[in-house]
Parts: structure tokens; C-alpha cells; sequence
């Protein structure tokens, strides 16, 4: 595996990757890497020959009283799993080159932007899509791999990608879970061993949502109600959101189909770690990756 850092060693690596006929697969992540990521670099691979992830923990898109100065960093242990996963290019570009003065053009994601996530974090995905962009710019891959556990993020992508006409093809892939259905995220490991046990409501609710779904239930009003009782039923778990929303552009809807998606956040934990989680009714669970631990 190959690590650089400068913004033109990546756009070296690449151009030669492509001479030598590679097609290049891109995933972006902020590091503290678990199975999650990994599972993108594998989607990643299984669709170009070139595999390149970046490790950048993006300012632009944290809150003022938001966790970026804590937000876990270990290079050295996210070099060794990106290794393992199979990633050709791994690439950790400094803060100072990406922005070598404050931006003075960021991309405004629209009404999309501002619904569930957006609400909740003024800013939060005009700074994702900005960053994006220029990773995009600066990798020119052929597919780009993003996560289902971010779902509104992804469709943000996959609509700036539209909107821009961006020569990238976006892949969405299922949602990494651990044994017990709590979504892997970087930040769990802010969770103390009882915000962890709590944190599986999340997981709880979008099966109890799932469920009244199968039933027949098709009020979106319902089913987001029958989720956040089972959330609230939870000590130690505050909800933030529980909606069914489009998967399109995460528009609130009234009547659910299958594959609207049911959006879950909520505080867990004396910390207050903030999770999401989501699920598509009518797919269910059962298309998420479960993994031990
Ligand atoms: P980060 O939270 O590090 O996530 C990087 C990618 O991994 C995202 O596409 C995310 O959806 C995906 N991912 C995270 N947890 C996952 C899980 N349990 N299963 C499957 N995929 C998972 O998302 C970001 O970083 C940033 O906003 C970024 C896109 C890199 C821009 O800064």
C-alpha cells in the first residue's frame, strides 16, 4: 500500500493508475476505521482495480460545540486495517493544504440539506459536500463508495454528483453492524460500557418500525411513532428524530412505501453521544452486514 499525504503526490499515484489502465474506486472517510469503512473498500475493489481511501477529519463539517478537536484520530492503527481491506492508495492529506484559508465557496445542499441531520447541525452538510467536491477534484475516481448508515448523506452525494454532472459513478452500500444490530460508527467508542448497552434502542426501533410496517401499517405518523416509543422506552436515550423520510431527498413523507427510509438519531449515554441509524422498509435489516463483536 502506498501512503502520501500532498495533494499532488494523490493526483500523481492516480494519473498512473489510470495509464496503466486501472479502473480507480474512491473511498472518503474521517479514519478511526472499523469494519464499516472497510466494507467499502471491499465494494470498492470488487468494482475497480485501484483502490484509494482517504483519512481526513474535515473541520468544515463539525459544529462549534461539536466533537472535531475530540474526534478520535489513530493513523497508524487506520494504515494497517486499510492495508488489510486491500487499499492500494492511502492518502492523509493535511488540514493546511486543503484549506489553506477559510473557503470562500462551499456548496449549499438545498432543502435536503437542511431536513433531520441538517436541523440538527446548521452547516453540517454544506461543509460534507464541500469537502467532497474537492476530494473528488483531487482523486478523479471512476466510483465512489459511500455508506448506508449515513443516508441522507448519501443521497446529498449522489445529488450534487447529479447536479454537477461530477464524471463519478456513487455506490451506496449496506450498513455494518455489530452483533447485537448497533450500527459501527467511529464515535461508539465514546460510549462507557452502559451508554453501549443503551445504544442498541437504536437498532430496536428501527426493527420495531420495520415490524409495524410488515403488519400493514402505512402511516409514516405511525410507524415513526411505534419506533420512538421503543426508543424512548430506553434509560439513558434521548431522541433527537425518528421520521420516515424519501431516500431521495430525505423529504418527510405521510404515506410509507417500500424503500422510504425510516431516520433514527437520538443521545445515548452521561455523554450525550449523538447516533444515527436507518433502515429502507420493505428491505429490512436483513440486507445490513452483521459482524461479531
Ligand atoms: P466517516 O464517518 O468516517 O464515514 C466514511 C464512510 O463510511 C461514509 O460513507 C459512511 O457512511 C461509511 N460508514 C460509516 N459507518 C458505516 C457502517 N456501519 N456501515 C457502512 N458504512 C459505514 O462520513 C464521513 O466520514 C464524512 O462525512 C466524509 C464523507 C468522509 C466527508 O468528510
Amino acid at each position: 500500500m502506498d501512503v502520501v499525504a500532498g495533494l499532488e503526490d494523490v493526483r500523481g499515484r492516480v494519473r498512473d493508475a489510470k495509464r496503466a489502465g486501472q479502473r480507480v474506486g474512491f473511498v472518503p472517510t474521517m479514519g478511526a476505521l472499523h469494519e464499516g469503512h472497510l466494507s467499502l473498500v471491499r465494494e470498492a475493489r470488487a468494482r475497480a482495480g485501484f483502490a484509494v481511501m482517504s483519512v481526513f477529519v474535515n473541520p468544515l463539517q463539525f459544529g462549534p460545540s461539536e466533537d472535531f478537536a475530540l474526534y478520535p484520530r489513530d493513523l497508524g492503527r487506520d494504515r494497517r486495517l486499510a492495508e488489510s481491506a486491500g487499499v492500494d492508495l492511502f492518502w492523509t492529506p493535511a488540514t493546511a493544504a486543503m484549506y489553506p484559508e477559510a473557503p470562500r465557496i462551499t456548496v449549499a445542499p438545498g432543502a435536503a440539506g437542511e431536513r433531520f441531520e441538517g436541523a440538527s447541525r446548521p452547516g453540517h452538510f454544506a461543509g460534507v459536500l464541500t469537502v467532497v467536491l474537492k476530494l473528488l477534484a483531487l482523486v478523479e475516481p471512476d466510483v465512489a463508495v459511500f455508506g448506508r448508515k449515513d443516508a441522507q448523506q448519501a443521497a446529498l452525494v449522489r445529488a450534487m454528483v447529479r447536479d454537477f454532472n461530477l464524471p463519478v459513478e456513487v455506490v451506496v452500500a449496506p450498513t455494518v453492524r455489530s452483533h447485537d444490530g448497533l450500527a459501527l460508527s467511529s464515535r461508539n467508542v465514546y460510549l462507557d460500557p452502559a451508554a453501549r448497552a443503551a445504544a442498541t434502542a437504536l437498532y430496536g426501533a428501527l426493527r420495531r418500525g420495520v415490524e409495524v410496517f410488515r403488519s400493514g401499517e402505512r402511516r409514516a405518523a405511525a410507524i415513526a411513532a411505534a419506533a420512538r416509543a421503543a426508543l424512548e422506552g430506553e434509560q439513558g436515550v434521548a431522541p433527537d428524530y425518528v421520521a420516515c423520510a424519501s431516500p431521495d431527498d430525505f423529504a418527510p413523507v405521510e404515506h410509507a412505501d417500500a424503500g422510504t427510509v425510516l431516520a433514527v438519531a437520538a443521545s445515548v449515554g452521561s455523554g450525550a453521544t449523538r447516533l444515527i441509524d436507518n433502515v429502507v422498509l420493505g428491505e429490512g435489516v436483513e440486507g445490513d452486514v452483521h459482524v461479531a463483536g
